[in-house]
């Protein structure tokens, strides 16, 4: 008998803290050893000259979500997960997200449904709580922690998912007594209301109007109360897809103040900008995101936030609607308003590549930088480490081996997702996976993903690190 199932030679690995030449052992899906010179391997993949990093956690993207405007998710758990391990993700963590009126247990067994023997690499989930309701609170929210979904979003924007302050204090006391990491959207759903009324009123609805708004204040209003609420009840905190320099800048000063604090950026804040929204013939539309991107000098403020640590994560906020559908950005036609125009874009595939491109191979991150922010940091936060998100004896066999020499252009036909376009079409790359492995399984060859639908397997999340003892964690140091 073999003593490694696969054997990966000469591997020039890089993870959040080191890099080192190693042979890379694995054995039943993990890594069993990691030496100068391995043998004994039924197969091998010789690595010579190329990096190899963890395989990319995802930590936020839509994937089949149900929604309430009548249009529709396009990726489903199959070509989701194709798609982002074409593009060196292995772990995404997509939301089952409670609509209002509804049990969060109920969200999550659906979702359940919809992941079961679909997924191409593994998944875990984080819940939307949109409606916390006192059995929400009591009974189901405690229970599924308990079960492994130990982080939640929550929304101070969007009429049918937004929550008020008294609401988010709420779930903070929830979280803090549980110990659970709470992800948050802020943008002020007042001010944006009041702005797309006055928008509107002066016939200004084309899609560029869109990031207007939702000017920068917009974000670093909600983000500085985002954080003060959870400052008054001493629990960490999230901000999800951080846009723009004010609230980078409220996240870092909370940071210095000591407090738990994270910060997730996306790859729409590091290569669109509000340009793009104005782009002719509803084009725009294919860039329309809450937040929306921002300017040239805003990009340059938000790789600043990668580099100084400010930012924890990149997550892509994969929210695939078609752009020519009427389920997707045309539901209301072209003519419509921006208020109208489903929210989000397009990005698992193109998360880890963007990144190792224009950040590792420009220069504007380290290559442990990248491996922090695209896995291993996501890992840690969301109780997922060391099996994922890492390079070490015992860890998960997830990992991507780099083409850095390449010269390529981004094309949606080159694509594995289910969306008709791309907002990234035509930005050069020097990077992408020449392979990538699943639990030591070879799911993208580079050429093709593997045809093995239903493979991947749902992960239950730890507490995030680092657990507080229980004392700390019970005790309610606001009375
Ligand atoms: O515009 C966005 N970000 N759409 C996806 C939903 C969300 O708020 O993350
Ligand atoms: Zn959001
Ligand atoms: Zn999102």
């Amino acid at each position: 008998m073999s003593n490694f199932d696969l054997v990966v030679k000469n591997a020039h690995v890089a993870t959040a803290s080191d890099t080192f030449h190693a042979d890379i052992g694995v054995k039943d899906g993990q890594i069993t050893a990691l030496a100068a010179r391995l043998t004994g391997a039924a197969t091998e993949i010789d690595a010579a000259g190329r990096w190899v990093t963890p395989g990319g956690i995802d930590a936020h993207c839509h994937i089949d979500q149900p929604s309430s405007d009548g249009s529709q998710c396009a990726d489903d758990f199959t070509t989701g997960t194709r798609s982002a391990a074409c593009g060196g993700t292995t772990t995404i963590i997509p939301f089952a997200a409670q609509m209002k009126g509804q049990s969060l247990r109920a969200a999550v067994d659906d979702y359940h449904a919809r992941a079961d023997g679909k997924a191409l690499i593994d998944y875990a989930f984080h819940l939307i709580v949109s409606d916390p309701t006192p059995a929400v609170l009591g009974q189901e929210l405690p229970a599924l922690i308990r079960e492994g979904y130990t982080s939640f979003k929550i929304y101070m924007t969007y009429d049918d998912m937004k929550l008020n302050d008294r609401e988010i204090l709420d779930v903070l006391a929830l979280a803090r007594r549980e110990q659970a990491m709470v992800m948050v959207h802020a943008e002020n759903a007042e001010a944006i209301a009041w702005l797309t009324d006055a928008l509107e009123g002066a016939g200004l609805i084309e899609p560029k109007y869109h990031a207007r708004s939702r000017p920068r204040p917009v974000e670093r209003e909600a983000t500085h109360r985002a954080i003060a609420l959870a400052e008054i009840l001493d629990t960490p905190v999230l901000l999800v897809h951080v846009s723009a320099r004010e609230a980078i800048n409220e996240i870092r000063s909370a940071q210095d103040r000591g407090l738990k604090v994270f910060g997730e950026t996306c790859p729409q804040y590091l290569f669109l900008t509000e340009d793009d929204l104005a782009k002719p013939e509803f084009e725009g539309a294919k860039c329309l995101c809450s937040p929306p991107p921002r300017d040239a000098a805003n990009q340059a403020y938000v790789w600043a936030g990668l580099s100084n640590g400010t930012f924890q994560v990149v997550s892509s906020d994969h929210a695939p609607t078609r752009f020519d559908d009427v389920k997707g950005k045309k539901i209301r036609g072209t003519d419509a308003g921006f208020r109208w125009i489903p929210n989000g874009i397009p990005g698992l595939e193109t998360r880890m590549p963007l990144l190792f491109s224009h950040g590792v191979l420009d220069g504007r991150i380290t290559i442990n930088q990248f491996v922090a922010l695209t896995a291993t940091n996501a890992a840690r936060i969301y109780g997922l480490y060391p099996r994922k998100g890492t390079i070490t004896v015992g860890a998960d066999a997830d990992m991507v081996i780099w083409d850095s020499e390449t010269a390529r252009t981004i094309r949606n036909q080159d694509l594995h997702h289910n969306v008709d376009y791309t907002p990234y079409e035509g930005i050069p790359l020097n990077a992408w996976p020449a392979l990538t492995l699943s639990r030591g399984t070879l799911v993208w060859d580079g050429a093709a993903p593997l045809d093995a639908i239903g493979r991947g397997q749902f992960m239950r999340c730890d507490l995030p690190e680092p657990a507080r003892p229980s004392d700390a964690a019970t005790a309610q140091p606001w009375l």
